[in-house]
């Protein structure tokens, strides 16, 4: 996965790229589906599924990214199942496409298919997720640091627990993301890092298990929870999916989201800030799924040649309850 470290070593993967770049150049001319002929560019795009409103969210905003860059865009739902992806991969490379671009399912397994794009020379872009893969195999990561998401939900629930009056022990319930895909590893990985270096005495996680980034997920798990440990007072949900649904077991159980259960959230879909607005949500970290232009830009640098960043991250903000009404109107997704 791409962090600060190997954030830093951007100079060696630009080369790797600009290199990557001008083999697939040199196909096009035998493919015909360049631009340097005055041809479409054919971008490959494999989803991770339809999980989420954060994903149909992002899948609209390829799609109309693609459109209104011209592009011809060959795109495939793997309905969350990396065997699905490694297919989809696999024919955009029998297809001899210009760019591919595909959103991990998960962070390990891909060294075999990247090697294969690498040696037919179509680049492969990154967006949202990364992968624990050989840096030379992709060009770039267009996506979030799900990390620092993760270190903004533990200093926001800082500020929920002061709002709230919240006295004596945390007792925090995790939502986690799909098991092995970054945003589940690194959200979780930045809230404990702040957990641990800043609350070790009165924080504690008392129940964490995945609910595979859904909604149906969420509500499922936060149910288990509830009977298992009653005395939960805090939910943090890796996204607004798992929290609406984990705010339905809530209500059956007879508690009041929001107040008995303070929670935090990731995303910032349109449902939860409606949540957020009725009070049953607490806050929201954004995650921006909106990735389609800068996508489109990185596709067209690469087929120009031109070097891109290592990683290009989205710019992001953090909203408390008492935003969520003035913030409703103008949420674009
Ligand atoms: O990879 C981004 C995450 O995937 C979003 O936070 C979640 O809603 C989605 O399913």
């Amino acid at each position: 996965m791409l962090n600060r470290r190997n954030f830093l070593t951007a100079a060696v993967g630009v080369v790797a790229a600009s290199g990557l770049a001008a083999c697939a150049k040199e196909d096009d001319s035998s493919t015909g589906t360049s631009t340097s002929g005055g041809k479409k560019i054919t971008l490959g795009f494999s989803q991770v599924g339809s999980e989420s409103g954060w994903r149909s969210a992002n899948t609209d905003s390829v799609k109309a990214a693609a459109k209104e860059a011209g592009y011809t865009l060959k795109f495939s739902d793997a309905q969350q199942k990396q065997e699905n992806q490694i297919s989809a991969l696999r024919s955009y490379i029998a297809q001899k496409v210009d760019v591919i671009a595909f959103s991990p399912v998960v962070v390990t397994g891909w060294d075999a298919i990247l090697k294969e794009a690498k040696a037919a020379k179509i680049p492969v872009v990154l967006t949202d997720r990364s992968v624990e893969s050989d840096e030379s195999l992709f060009v770039t990561l267009v996506g979030s640091d799900f990390t620092d998401e993760g270190r903004r939900a533990a200093k926001i629930l800082e500020k929920v627990l002061e709002t709230a009056g919240h006295k004596g022990k945390v007792k925090i319930a995790q939502l986690e993301g799909t098991t092995g895909a970054a945003p589940a590893i690194e959200r979780a990985k930045g809230f404990k890092e702040i957990m641990d270096a800043e609350h070790k005495d009165d924080w504690e996680i008392v129940v964490t298990q995945t609910g595979d980034f859904t909604r149906a997920g969420g509500k499922q798990v936060m149910a288990a929870f509830l009977q298992s440990d009653p005395d939960i007072n805090v939910l943090y949900a890796h996204n607004d999916d798992m929290g609406l649904g984990a705010i339905q077991a809530i209500e059956a159980a007879g508690k009041k989201p929001g107040k008995d259960i303070l929670i935090v959230t990731v995303d910032g879909v349109k449902d939860g800030f409606i949540a957020m607005s009725e009070g049953k949500i607490n806050a929201i970290v954004e995650c921006n799924p909106l990735l389609g232009p800068q996508l489109m830009e990185v596709v067209q640098k690469v087929k120009d040649g031109e070097t891109v960043e290592r990683w290009i991250k989205t710019e992001e903000s953090d909203f408390m309850q008492d935003q969520a009404k003035d913030a409703l109107p103008t949420r674009k997704y």
